[in-house]
């Protein structure tokens, strides 16, 4: 069953948690939808875990299109939402409603996302006007992380909580059907949760919220540059492929690989002719 933005509708009404993993190729696409994985964001991280580049900043349109391409081929059922990069949504209302409309009619996204609240609220009207569903994003949105000044925690004071709770207001106004919140006190992403319609889904936001996102190379103890408190490590994948590799390296230098199982065979009278 493809999984639309109607079931995370009914999922909030029902009380029934929504779980989002990043992916952004096609092979972990497809593992990550076989497992049931409800919605896969292509998310702009790709910039930091796959690209190699020390923050989201430099991401480009063409990047997420590429990438959102080989996920929706993976993606059977999941609902894939890819994230709208670094100033493709910020100049004007109708570059966005571009940018959008590439990342679902080149990558066939059944969704975007965007980073921002309240200030964004024309843009994701305007998108959402396009028939286009727009999942908002707020908290540590880790596009401004120069305007923060690093990577933190938001709202820990009454004032920046009533904001962040004004801005999840505000978008699911605008017509987003779901909210990511980042990087709050657990306290406030419950607040948020209780006092809007649309689902909201946490990432470093506590328990409370409607379900939960992680970066998959997080979860899975891929990625050593960073290791956010709110991670759970489920697995320690990069472990297993560093000992793989250094297997690979060790059978090929001793001789031991490849085998006679990995080998191909000629016939011996048409071996003999060779030589
Ligand atoms: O880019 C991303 O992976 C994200 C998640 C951290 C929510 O936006």
């Amino acid at each position: 069953m493809k999984i639309t933005t109607d079931y995370f509708r009914k999922a909030k009404e029902k009380g029934e948690k929504l779980t989002m993993l990043t992916a952004y190729d096609y092979t972990t696409a497809s593992l990550v939808d076989g497992a049931g994985v409800e919605s896969i964001l292509v998310g702009d991280s790709l910039g930091m875990t796959m690209l190699g580049y020390d923050s989201t900043l430099p991401v480009t349109v063409d990047d997420m299109v590429h990438h959102t391409r080989a996920v929706s081929r993976g993606a059977k059922n999941a609902l894939v939402i890819a994230d709208m990069p670094f100033m493709s949504y910020h100049v004007s209302i109708t570059d966005s409603c571009i940018n959008a409309g590439r990342l679902i009619k080149e990558g066939g996204a059944g969704a975007v996302k965007l980073e921002g609240g309240a200030e964004f609220a024309e843009t994701i009207k305007a998108i959402v006007r396009c028939q286009i569903p727009v999942c908002a994003h707020i908290g540590l949105t880790p596009q401004s992380i120069n305007a923060f000044g690093g990577f933190k925690v938001q709202g820990k004071t009454a004032e920046a909580a009533r904001q962040l709770l004004e801005d999840a207001k505000a978008v699911e106004r605008a017509g987003a059907f779901a909210v990511v919140i980042e990087g709050v006190p657990a306290a406030i992403g419950k607040l948020i949760t209780e006092n809007i319609n649309i689902p909201t889904i946490g990432i470093g936001a506590g328990a409370d919220c409607d379900g939960q996102v992680l970066v998959y190379q997080d979860m899975l103890g891929m990625f050593p540059d960073l290791k956010p408190k709110f991670v759970k490590q489920f697995a320690a994948v990069g472990d297993v492929m560093t000992d793989a590799f250094k297997a690979y390296v060790k059978e090929v230098k001793d001789g031991s690989f490849p085998s006679e199982e990995h080998t191909f065979k000629i016939k011996d009278d048409e071996l003999k002719k060779l030589y």
